[in-house]
């Protein structure tokens, strides 16, 4: 693996293989922590807002025995049109590793190829790999495994979030519903490629009907701001609460991949109810991406 920028294209044994070093990774952290990225500097560059992306990695690459350097795209001549072949290239000649978080997923992938160096997909307008394996390492550690798993995915189907969650179900092989309003579903052709066993309905109570995992994400992604009134509308129902659990599994998973709006895409009480869950998933950022960062300088 020379660099992470899709779950699509991972392959079912290097998700597996991620997710079984996070195992070690987190197990051992404090007491022997592997110092792979030791010497070397890695940008962390962003062009949109984050929280738990930015500090994971930023804690991920020090723990790991390297130095971050964190690059808002706007302070940086990227923000003022120089082109992202320029900026990899002149980044690839003194850096070791970049993680980006950007709109276009053609941007890490340019990045990746003209800078040569290492390069991390931590968001796009398509996918968010990252938050797809820590969510599955979650399930894992909280369920003990991912056989005979039903994820419900809830709300915006179209976004960056389902997308990887799309192409985690088509590689490992598990059920995946998406309720969403017509609008809000993922595209034809993306399902098409994909395949596996992923359903997707406007149908909310059947679609949490019985599964393991109810999971939503914003109704309003970064960078879809100026649609937020239009969202709000026409997503509204599209929401996890008591009610929706009721129909879920007994014992079901309720997951988030953070930063959630109370009484939109999920209830406060709902929420609450699942803190335990939601934040270990958010902590679970820090293992998963410090496995990546080591799988990816393995040499
Ligand atoms: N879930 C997630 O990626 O959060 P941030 O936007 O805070 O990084
Ligand atoms: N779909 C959301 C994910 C935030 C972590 C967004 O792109 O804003």
């Amino acid at each position: 693996m020379k660099h992470l920028l899709s779950i699509e294209q991972l392959s079912r044994a290097e998700i597996l293989e991620i997710l079984d070093l996070t195992a070690t990774i987190k197990a051992n952290r404090g007491v022997a922590d592997p110092k792979p990225l030791a010497g070397q500097c890695w940008a962390i560059m962003f062009a949109k807002s984050s929280t738990r992306t930015r500090v994971s990695f930023e804690v991920g690459i020090r723990e790991l025995g390297g130095s971050p350097m964190f690059l808002s795209a706007n302070d940086i001549q990227l923000g003022r049109g120089e082109p992202i072949r320029d900026t990899a290239r002149v980044m690839g000649r003194m850096l070791h590793g970049a993680v980006i978080r950007t709109f276009a997923q053609k941007d890490v992938e340019d990045f990746a190829h003209y800078s040569g160096i290492p390069t991390i997909n931590a968001l796009t307008d398509e996918e968010h790999p990252c938050q797809i394996l820590a969510d599955l390492f979650t399930i894992r550690e909280l369920r003990g495994s991912l056989d005979d798993l039903t994820v419900c995915f809830v709300g915006d189907g179209e976004c960056n979030v389902p997308r990887s969650w799309i192409w985690a179900a088509a590689r490992l092989g598990f059920a995946l519903r998406i309720a969403a309003p017509t609008r809000f579903q993922p595209p034809a052709d993306l399902l098409a490629r994909a395949g596996g066993n992923i359903a997707v309905t406007t149908g909310l109570q059947d679609a949490a009907a019985g599964a393991d995992v109810l999971y939503t994400d914003v109704w309003v992604s970064m960078g879809r701001e100026d649609e937020a009134a239009f969202r709000i509308a026409q997503l509204g129902g599209y929401q996890i609460n008591e009610e929706l659990v009721a129909v879920a599994k007994p014992g079901a998973l309720v997951m988030h991949c953070l930063p959630a709006y109370r009484g939109k895409e999920i209830t406060d009480e709902t929420l609450e109810k699942h803190a335990a869950t939601i934040f270990q998933e958010a902590e679970n950022r820090l293992h998963v991406q410090k496995a990546v960062l080591a799988l990816l300088t393995r040499g």
